[in-house]
């Protein structure tokens, strides 16, 4: 069955911007673009045990704070070394101004 999880409210995001979100043991990033489009994947990079939620949105670009590895938020596609291994996604949903993410 389909679990929607609330993440957080529209506006806690800037935009152009992400926010760490943790929940049950896991963590995860939720990205506002400049399109005031909604995106969500794991928390940590791929690369090292470093939080994106710490890392520059740039369109649908994170880049990581650790190394400058970047992902696709969207596809979740690994874009420059070091990061060679792809981001999970997750579906998102935008509801009544709150951010829901599909585990
Ligand atoms: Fe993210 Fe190295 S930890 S690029």
């Amino acid at each position: 069955p389909e679990e929607w999880i609330e993440a957080c409210r529209t506006d806690e995001i800037e935009q152009e911007d992400v926010i760490r979100f943790d929940y049950s043991e896991r963590s995860f990033a939720i990205y506002r673009t400049d399109r005031n489009d909604y995106y969500a994947t794991d928390g940590f990079c791929t690369h090292g045990k470093f939080h994106l939620s710490e890392g520059l949105v740039m369109g649908n670009i994170i880049e990581c704070p650790k190394h400058n590895g970047r992902f696709d938020v969207i596809t979740g596609q690994a874009k420059r070394a070091p990061v060679c291994i792809d981001l999970k996604t997750y579906p998102v949903k935008v509801e009544a101004g709150k951010v829901f993410i599909r585990l």
